[in-house]
């Protein structure tokens, strides 16, 4: 068989003998969801069935593949209408789909497994030429899938505790646009969006009769099977303490854990595992260093330079220490579309500088920072830089070396990994430097009553037992994107960001938020006529997550003369038919407020 005729065949599959064609399916669906009581779905789709795998399968080795079963493809106007792939897959990928082609199983909806897995292999929007995903191994040996973890959709909810507001009042709805080519979007290479779709379970999920559209990615990531079934994995085969006892599990547990830190090495290009510290997330990390460099290193009259853009995060540590040691906090302003300005960036720096902490990512702009070229002048002018990569890991490389931080920061669970574990990267020979900052087990070499003596970086800086599965399933999440590779990602999100910004722009009423030249994922707005409650309530009529409210970053919007926002934020999951769904919305509030 040539090469040719395998991706023909790939491309476009025979379904398997004695199974009916697409067409017929895409009737014989319609026809069974129409007959069923109340059932009828409001914009067309597949019920979700209640177990999608068959409890116990274990899949072969190196073909877990995109492993969940697409249960309801993307854009589909009616169930079943977008049954033949529109676009090649590499032939490995569909070996590694196997087990979800074959009818292992009868879903519970009645539809045949193979028709639902057969989603189109790009996202046409943005007119990508697809690469296929590298796929992720087969789960750790003995490990036999999962099941249980779908949970039945929670319907029409309307309010939330923590929104406040009055609900919106919706007018009639107004078809979304066709989406336009935009010049860099077709210039990029893309990978399967819609395999890599499938490797994340809950995007399968309905609210309100809708398939989840996550357009709240910056307040954090879903995961990939990839993680979740590390987790499970750990729990299953590995759970113990680490770096204590002789037994077995203990040495499964440690090696998972420094296995763990050896990834986060490798992803952020540190020169050592011992300049990587496991901690809760990016506001435990920055507290962290706030603590025990800041309470070494900061004195009366020292000054702390951060940027209009931050985080609450990356303000209250640095005003606590400056409260407690007499030193100032200086701020970088912004230009009206959210850039820092660099020259007078330059006239705050001077010889009480001790340090600057800038993020890489603006969480509610966007707007992507300068940061090498701020450590570097930080560095000129003799102070310690500190980069807060929470926003921006997920979205581009971030290269410790390159970028010469001598702190960096980051959340796992921004980053397709668990809440609950984030990373310190820290210059050996600063953070050798650095007192402890929490007592305990762990951090010790050697304790008398008299006196303890602590280990060296990371351990130190590692008291009690930290987050040990976590860490084990952040370390399958950085590997689940190197996979993809991270260039690959910020290619793709960059040309649907650049769809979402040109298809909301020109809404009546609609006023961005950060219109850096360089952005990334976020795209924050206001409309006029509706408080930014209402925008994200309406939204999530439609099963679309946005975070509206000041996104933990009040400083910044106020800039803008704003308390609030809404916040849609993309992912590399995210496809431009979602942010079709989103403009609609949008759309038919503007049109409504117009009336
Ligand atoms: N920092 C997170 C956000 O921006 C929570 O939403």
């Amino acid at each position: 068989m040539s090469l040719q005729s395998l991706l023909d065949d790939v491309a476009h599959p025979a379904p398997p003998p004695g199974l009916p064609d697409a067409a017929a399916l895409a009737r014989m669906a319609g026809e069974f969801f129409s007959a069923l009581p109340g059932s009828a779905p409001a914009t067309g789709g597949v019920p979700l069935p209640a177990h999608p795998q068959p409890a116990g399968l274990t899949l072969p080795p190196g073909a877990a593949g995109p492993a969940t079963p697409s249960l309801q493809p993307m854009g589909a106007a009616a169930p079943g209408a977008n049954l033949l792939p529109t676009s090649p897959s590499s032939p490995a990928n569909v070996l590694a789909q196997a087990p979800a082609l074959l009818p292992h199983a009868q879903a519970a909806n009645g539809v045949p497994d193979h028709a639902l897995v057969a989603a189109p292999g790009y996202d046409g929007c943005l007119g990508s030429q697809l690469l296929g995903v590298p796929q992720r191994p087969a789960a750790a040996p003995g490990f036999a899938g999962r099941e249980g973890w779908r949970t039945t959709p929670a319907a029409g909810a309307t309010g939330f505790y923590f929104i406040d507001g009055p609900g919106a009042t919706v007018p009639g709805a107004v078809p979304a646009a066709q989406p336009a080519l935009h010049g860099s979007a077709t210039a990029q290479p893309a990978f399967d969006v819609h395999a890599v779709r499938r490797d994340f379970p809950i995007l399968q999920e309905r609210i309100n009769g809708r398939q989840l559209v996550w357009f709240d990615n910056a307040a954090t990531t879903h995961k990939p099977e990839a993680v979740i079934d590390r987790l499970a994995y750990f729990y299953a085969h590995e759970n113990s303490n680490i770096h204590r006892a002789a037994h077995t599990l203990a040495a499964r547990a440690t090696d998972a854990y420094e296995g763990a830190r050896e990834t986060v090495r490798r992803f952020i290009g540190a020169a050592s595992v011992d300049e990587v510290i496991f901690v809760r997330g990016t506001t435990e990390g920055i507290n962290l260093i706030a603590k025990s460099w800041g309470a070494r290193h900061i004195g009366a009259g020292d000054e702390i330079i951060v940027s209009h853009l931050e985080h609450h995060a990356n303000i209250v540590p640095w005003q606590q220490l400056a409260a407690e040691k007499g030193a100032v906090i200086r701020v970088i302003p912004v230009d009206d579309d959210g850039q820092v300005i660099l020259s007078e960036y330059a006239r705050l720096l001077g010889p009480r500088t001790k340090l600057v902490s800038c993020t890489q990512v603006s969480n509610a702009l966007g707007t992507v920072t300068p940061v090498q070229q701020i450590v570097a002048m930080a560095h000129a002018a003799g102070a310690r830089a500190l980069v807060d990569a929470a926003q921006s890991v997920s979205h581009m490389r971030v290269d410790v070396r390159a970028l010469d931080a001598d702190f960096l920061v980051f959340s796992g669970h921004k980053v397709f990994g668990p809440t609950g574990i984030g990373v310190v990267y820290g210059k050996r020979e600063v953070l050798e430097d650095m007192p402890p900052w929490q007592g305990g087990g762990n951090m010790i070499a050697d304790v008398t009553f008299e006196r303890t003596v602590y280990h060296g970086p990371p351990t130190r800086f590692e008291a009690g037992t930290g987050n040990i599965a976590d860490a084990v399933g952040l370390g399958a999440a950085l590997e689940y994107v190197e996979r993809i590779g991270i260039e690959a990602i910020g290619a793709y999100e960059h040309a649907l960001l650049d769809y979402a910004t040109h298809r909301i722009r020109p809404i009546p009423g609609v006023r961005l938020v950060g219109t850096a030249a360089h952005k990334a994922s976020v795209l924050s707005f206001v409309l006029e006529g509706y408080t930014t409650e209402e925008v994200g309530q309406a939204l999530n009529r439609e099963a679309i997550a946005v975070r509206t409210g000041h996104h933990c970053a009040q400083p910044i919007l106020r800039r803008f003369g704003l308390e609030t926002t809404v916040r849609p934020s993309l992912a590399f999951y995210n496809t431009c038919e979602e942010v079709d769904r989103m403009v609609a919305v949008v759309q038919r509030l503007a049109n409504g407020r117009q009336r």
